[in-house]
């Protein structure tokens, strides 16, 4: 199968290409640094001639208001080229819970990803993730100084990025799904537990303070951002992943 990774220099869409070449299919990555730009179009018809697959692994660059944006004039555009290309199923990676966090703008940016992509003719699927292991340094980093690291007791259930590279991999090579499938990482914590943790591994003596109004995680509470019964769930666990 000829699949068309837009993305694919990212860090999960990277890791996509390599598992699609691996089973011997022709993916290939596009991304701005390849010269595909899915913002204004340029690159993107002869990025998707002859693809059965166009599997879409981009991020916006903040996680601001910008990123609403983003993802609607990126989809506009990868949607209206794959119809025009008669490409034959339409992947994208989402977040599990994302509909049920309104208060972060980031979110609402991928339900609107999501929305756009369900409503094209083109058939899709939807691969919806937990927070990736290799998000975490990046979580801490948000509202941390030099002696402490300010954490939400936010519930997360983390997930490794190369068992989401399998996933997207696994369904960009399946039937379209008309529909969505999460997958979730195998344990539950508390966000400031697992900055403990992960200080820990690092010999980082930093103090995690707990506070519910640190960072983007703020604006998740309950079970938002945990999977539901139905969810695939990862090996890999977090202590594993870090002692790796
Ligand atoms: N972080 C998490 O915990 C998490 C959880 C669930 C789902 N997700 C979703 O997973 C997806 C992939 O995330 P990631 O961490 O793998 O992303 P990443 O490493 O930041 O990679 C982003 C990719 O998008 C490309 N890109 C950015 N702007 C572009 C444009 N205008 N035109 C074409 N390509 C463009 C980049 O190209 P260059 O390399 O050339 O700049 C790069 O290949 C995201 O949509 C994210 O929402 C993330």
């Amino acid at each position: 199968m000829k699949i068309a990774v837009v993305g694919g220099t990212g860090l999960i869409g990277s890791q996509v290409v390599e598992i699609l070449r691996a089973a011997g299919h022709e993916a290939v990555p596009h991304s701005l640094s390849t010269g595909l730009d899915l913002l204004s179009g340029q690159g993107l018809r002869e990025a998707l001639e002859g693809a059965d697959v166009v599997v879409n692994l981009t991020n916006s660059p903040t996680f601001d208001e910008a990123s609403l944006a983003f993802f609607q004039q990126s989809m506009d555009n990868l949607l209206a080229a794959a119809e025009v290309a008669g490409v034959g199923h339409a992947v994208v990676l989402s977040i599990v819970g994302a509909d049920r966090v309104p208060g972060l703008v980031y979110y609402r940016a991928k339900v609107l990803q999501e929305d756009l992509l369900k409503a094209s003719p083109v058939p899709h699927s939807i691969v919806r993730a937990t927070q990736f292991f290799e998000f975490i340094a990046a979580v801490l980093a948000e509202n941390a100084d030099e002696n402490t690291v300010r954490l939400p007791a936010v519930l997360v259930q983390p997930i490794a990025a190369a068992e989401v590279a399998q996933a997207v991999a696994d369904v960009s090579l399946g039937e379209p799904l008309r529909g969505t499938l999460d997958i979730a990482g195998p344990e539950i914590f508390t966000l400031d537990e697992l900055g403990k943790i992960t200080l820990a591994a690092r010999g980082d003596h930093r103090a995690v303070v707990t506070d519910n109004t640190a960072g983007m995680f703020a604006a998740a509470s309950g079970n938002a951002l945990i999977a539901d019964e139905d969810a695939t769930i990862a090996r890999t666990t977090y202590r594993e992943w870090l002692a790796r």
